[in-house]
């Protein structure tokens, strides 16, 4: 981002830009691992419910206060209203926060495209590939260097209107690509060593449909906090992020409409993310699988559906990957960004 206000040069310059932050290893790796962990179904509704409703007003509210203040975030909350300047440093504490643990996973898709470009898809499918892979100290490390250091680079060389133009291309094609392996996920089917078989049809099932028997008010607050915490996490809210990039809107841009299209598109991809993954981590592990697998799902289910494809699935998972480590990577720009426009503009 630079200093020249009102940069970006359309509706559809601020929304690519907005769903590059958004979209990204929250969508694709944390809505479907959290999803499985809470059952599926009822996860689903909740997260849909509060997208429409928290997410919304959050999002509105954030890219308004930035578009009005034309601030950083650091500065817009007082720019409002003097007291609320402990707001904006709370809104700069965040990203810091959540950037290392952006990066270690980012480190891991790394390491996954890799894996896939140079062939090695069938390794990475076999039972303790990925628990094999993150107990070892250096690779994950390296791995998560390297991928913090392409976006400095990216930010340090200016080249964020390259990623910002190449988004146009790569963003649908994800979305094209996921609907693709969502599609396949449906059809596949696994029979266990006691006879028992299970479809995807079934795990679309275990995903979609709310399961309610027996939930205590304990689980249902679990899965409530889950799907908020999902929601500022995907929608790049609280993060100062939407304050940062509404501060470069123009005050004449449709801001409803663009926000209905972020919203949109993000909650497209989480969704689809979770139909890619959830039926087939069904299928493989059933239902309890699915309630176990935590963070490690998309590392560990995935390369079993790419595995199960043959010769192509080395090919689609590189494909997979590289598009994940696209998504990462704007989102991860966005934050280090972020920090670094509150740093230098207001610190200096
Ligand atoms: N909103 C970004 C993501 O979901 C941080 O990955």
């Amino acid at each position: 981002m630079n200093e020249n206000r009102n940069s970006f040069k359309g509706s559809i310059g601020f929304v690519l830009a907005a769903a590059g932050s958004a979209v990204g290893l929250g969508n694709i790796w944390r809505f479907p691992y959290l999803a499985a962990k809470d059952g599926g179904g009822l996860f689903l509704v909740i997260y849909i419910v509060l997208a429409l409703t928290f997410g919304f007003t959050l999002l509105t509210t954030e890219i308004a206060i930035g578009r009005k203040t034309k601030q950083s975030p650091l500065t817009a909350y007082s720019k409002l209203k003097s007291k609320w300047k402990p707001l904006g440093i709370i809104a700069c504490i965040v990203p810091m926060m959540i950037f290392p643990y952006y990066v270690t996973i980012g480190g891991w898709v790394l390491k996954y495209l890799l894996v896939y470009i140079t062939g090695n898809g069938h390794a990475a499918a076999q039972d303790g590939y990925f628990s094999g892979f993150i107990g070892q100290t250096a690779e994950p490390i390296i791995m998560m260097l390297v991928f913090t250091i392409i976006v400095a680079f990216i930010i340090f060389r200016g080249v964020n209107s390259g990623i910002e133009s190449s988004s146009k291309i790569i963003m649908p094609l994800l979305i094209v690509l996921v609907l693709g392996v969502s599609v396949y996920s449906l059809t596949i089917s696994y029979t266990d060593i006691d006879g028992t078989t299970r479809t995807g049809l079934q795990g679309l099932g275990a995903y979609v449909i709310p399961n309610m028997k027996g939930i205590t008010v304990k689980q249902f607050c679990t899965v409530l906090m889950d799907a908020m915490g999902q929601l500022f996490y995907s929608l790049s809210v609280a993060m100062g992020i939407m304050i940062a990039y509404g501060s470069y809107v123009s005050d004449d841009a449709n801001l409803g409409k663009s926000i209905n299209q972020i919203e949109l598109f993000d909650t497209i991809v989480a969704f689809l993310a979770g139909v890619m993954i959830i039926p087939a981590v069904f299928v493989f592990m059933g239902r309890d699988g699915m309630t176990a697998s935590g963070p490690s799902l998309m590392f560990v289910s995935l390369p079993k559906v790419f595995d199960s494809m043959g010769f192509a699935g080395n090919v689609i998972g590189a494909i997979f990957f590289a598009m994940v480590f696209f998504a990462a990577l704007t989102s991860a720009v966005s934050i280090m960004e972020l920090l670094f426009q509150a740093l230098w503009m207001n610190l200096s």
